[in-house]
């Protein structure tokens, strides 16, 4: 490893297991957030030539050095390795290689702790956009499915016994108004962290007059996370409620792939998986199984597996502790693995064949018992006297079509009765929110 950049002339050296110890999986993490810190340090240099402590040669010079290192990075040109102790002493020294004495002047007027807050800021902010986006992809499969195939019988469980008859309209529509809630959740987060860090330093402000406002603005920051301990204690909090956000999304994803899972077993058999997501078995020749489904379920797993070791990084005191560079590992992993995973949901949302003579011939006529309970109260009868005469006589309960059963449900929001356009709405509305 070269150099650290707190490298003083004195004698101090720390043994290199020690060093690697600390430095922990921290230039590997720091590869994601290098395009974030690369452009949050391209700010920063603007700003410092504002208030005159670079002139403005010097910031053009480290502006076209850094949009050099962005593309070298890009083009796998230059390597964030164990040579650099993190991703931001890896700019400083391509700076300092580059420029000589005016690289060595990024650094004035910051700390890395504030340095790495406005990285991850950035990262989540992109992020959560993405979040939104993905949720929102998701939720228009879904409505367009439900549209399609809104008056489609499909048997309504609850604990799962046979309940009601429900429709594909209802199933789909359900799912789809999950994930514009999922969307809603991702961009109001997003808002709500939507604050510069940088010019913090290392908790505590500088003697300089730094223009804060002008970068975080540059930035594309809506605000200033104004007070320099509080803009170091929110580091993990910040990422905490990001996750939670990406944790309502899976949550909802994994009860979707259980119903999946279930109505693709050969005893439901109501769907088909798309083979796209399916794997074979090495012993049992006759099989094609989810597996794809099954992963999605578990990612939810990994995401609130991620949460917890966060959390429990953040028992700490006011002010930068190094602990805080354990919060990076389950934040991007949970991300990483979460994009992924909810990236693919539409392609497999879209791929699904229902068998729909299976689903009606699901529906039994002891399943009408409630329709035929609210018909008897629409002649006038009290619902509790219709519920018990239709208890008594479940035996002599008409079969029915299903079909006309979705039609006769017209509370809003019932199978007959959608209201996809406002769930469609919503949706829309979410998108350009994200957009923004
Ligand atoms: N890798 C560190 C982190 O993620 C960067 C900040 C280091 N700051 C310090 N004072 N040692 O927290």
């Amino acid at each position: 490893m070269s150099d650290p950049i707190w490298k003083k002339s004195g004698k101090h050296e720390v043994p290199e297991a020690i060093m690697r110890f600390m430095a922990g999986q921290d230039v590997e993490l720091d590869r994601e957030l290098l395009p974030f810190d690369i452009r949050a340090s391209r700010a920063h240099a603007r700003g410092l030539a504002r208030i005159g402590v670079l002139s403005d040669d010097q910031a053009g010079a480290m502006g076209r050095e850094l949009d050099a290192l962005a593309d070298a990075f890009a083009a796998g040109e230059f390597v964030l390795d164990h040579g650099f102790e993190d991703g931001h002493s890896a700019i400083e020294a391509w700076l300092t290689e580059r420029l000589g004495e005016t690289g060595k002047r990024i650094h004035a007027g910051r700390s890395r702790n504030d340095q790495v807050a406005v990285a991850l800021r950035l990262y989540l902010k992109d992020r959560l956009q993405r979040l939104a986006g993905l949720c929102s992809d998701i939720a228009e499969v879904a409505l367009q499915r439900a549209d399609a195939e809104r008056d489609v019988p499909l048997p309504g469980h609850t604990h799962l016994q046979q309940a009601m008859p429900s429709s594909l309209g209802l199933w789909w529509a359900g799912h789809a108004e999950a994930f514009v809630d999922n969307a809603e959740l991702a961009t109001a987060i997003r808002e709500w962290l939507d604050a510069s860090p940088l010019g913090t330093a290392s908790g505590f402000g500088v003697n300089l007059a730094l223009d804060r406002d002008g970068v975080a603005e540059e930035l594309g920051f809506k605000r200033l996370a104004v007070n320099p301990q509080n803009a170091q204690a929110a580091r993990g909090k910040v990422e905490l409620r990001a996750i939670d956000a990406l944790a309502a999304a899976t949550s909802d994803l994994r009860r979707l792939c259980w119903d999946l899972s279930l109505y693709a077993s050969q005893e439901f058999g109501y769907v088909k998986v798309s083979p796209e997501f399916c794997t074979g078995s090495s012993i049992m020749p006759n099989k094609l199984n989810p597996d794809g489904v099954e992963l999605l379920r578990a990612l939810h797993a990994t995401v609130v597996g991620a949460r917890a070791e966060l959390d429990a990084v953040l028992s700490l005191p006011s002010g930068y502790q190094r602990d805080l560079q354990d919060t990076k590992p389950p934040v991007l992993r949970a991300f990483g693995r979460g994009l992924e995973g909810l990236a693919l949901v539409p392609a497999l949302l879209a791929g699904l064949e229902w068998n729909r003579e299976r689903m009606i011939l699901a529906i039994g006529a002891p399943m009408h018992a409630t329709d035929r309970a609210n018909e008897l109260v629409a002649e006038g009868m009290s619902f509790r006297d219709a519920y018990r005469k239709v208890g008594e006589e479940l035996d002599q309960l008409a079969e029915r079509e299903a079909a006309d059963s979705l039609a006769a449900r017209v509370s809003p929001g019932g199978c007959g009765d959608l209201l996809l356009d406002r769930i469609e709405g919503r949706m829309r509305a979410v998108r350009s929110r994200a957009r923004e």
